[in-house]
């Protein structure tokens, strides 16, 4: 496609739009983030109910136009039987009605299946939102399985998880395409949400309701794992920060507990136990920083640090640049090292 484009010879304006237009829809077929490819049970329903509109709508579209072509170019003679009353009741009441009640009826029994409202289960998770990024509390019956994390959700596959969100400032939206329709986070109440992954992968979710100028930073990875993997990673995200051993992540940690870094962040199992911000416990296991905004390596770590005003103007996070470089060199080796 990308070479059709760039070889056709009429290059116009118009031809440019149509073709970045196609090359956007087909860039957001195959990826992560599609609605078009469920990985999990909620999304495939509403793929399904999506397809069967745009098919009925499609045929409904070439129907109108049919009988519009029709009254148009038949002679009045012939087209006399088609006219008055009774294509009105039929293209006007009993076809609606008809397909209407067909579609309602197959919605309410797929939400009700759907939306069903479960017991307290091992894999309840709350997500709260924040300006710009999520937190995540598992909320296991047993306490070791009640922790708080950040910006990135880890599931077992084929398991149902009752998704509970809300906010802790302005209206979000929590979203993950590839997993389950959209559900609105709204201050001082509580919306549910049952996710069931079908696939293992990793999915990312964007924030979809505007909430502020970061709106578009505020993504979060959805990470699917065979459920004893997911056992797994549960066991290691739920224990303490570990002391690193290496000497300059551990010069790190002495820096970061004596920054302003302890009043927003917690890292279980150490002095720091700010509320503000992230949980910064593992955050060295995650994929990205910033709420989907970076990569998580050490270079983003030093760089969010320094310029977080730059990378994400507005955010809660200042840009700290009161440390010397061997202290942001020790910090950063340190919060990688939270695994
Ligand atoms: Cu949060 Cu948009």
């Amino acid at each position: 496609m990308k070479k059709a484009c760039a070889k056709s010879h009429a290059f116009d304006g118009a031809s440019r739009a149509l073709c970045i237009a196609v090359l956007a829809a087909l860039s957001a077929c195959g990826g992560e983030q599609s609605a078009l490819h469920p990985r999990g049970v909620e999304a495939a329903f509403v793929a399904h109910l999506s397809w069967i509109m745009f098919v009925g709508a499609a045929l409904v579209l070439l129907l109108v136009t049919g009988i519009l072509l029709y009254s148009l170019y038949r002679r009045p003679d012939k087209r006399a039987d088609i006219s008055g009353a009774k294509l009105i009741f039929a293209g006007g009441v009993a076809l609606p009605v008809v397909s209407l009640t067909l579609l309602l009826a197959y919605t309410l029994t797929g939400t009700k299946e759907l939306r069903a409202s479960e017991e307290p289960g091992e894999h309840d998770i709350e997500i709260v939102g924040h300006r710009w990024w999520w937190q995540v509390n598992y909320l296991g019956p047993e306490p070791e399985h009640r922790f708080t994390t950040a910006n990135e959700l880890h599931l077992p596959r084929g398991k149902r998880v009752r998704v509970k969100v809300t906010t802790a400032d302005v209206i979000h939206s929590f979203w993950v395409p590839a997993l389950a329709g959209k559900i609105d986070m709204i201050p001082g109440h509580e919306n549910e949400l049952v996710l069931e992954p079908t696939e293992v992968g990793v999915f990312r979710g964007q924030c979809a309701e505007y909430c502020g100028a970061q709106h578009t930073r505020m993504a979060l990875y959805v990470v699917v794992h065979e459920p004893g993997e997911f056992d797994a990673w549960r066991e290691r995200e739920s224990a303490p920060a570990v002391m690193p051993v290496d000497p300059l992540a551990r010069a790190g940690y002495e820096v970061f507990m004596g920054a302003a870094c302890v009043y927003c962040h917690r890292i279980r199992g150490t002095p720091a136990q700010g509320t503000f911000g992230p949980d910064l416990t593992h955050i060295g296991s995650r994929s990205s920083i910033a709420a989907g905004t970076l990569a998580a390596n050490r270079a983003n770590l030093t760089a969010w640090i320094v310029h977080a005003q730059q990378i994400k103007p507005g955010s809660l996070m200042p840009s700290l640049n009161v440390l010397t470089g061997e202290e942001l060199r020790a910090l950063s080796a340190y919060l990688e090292s939270l695994e």
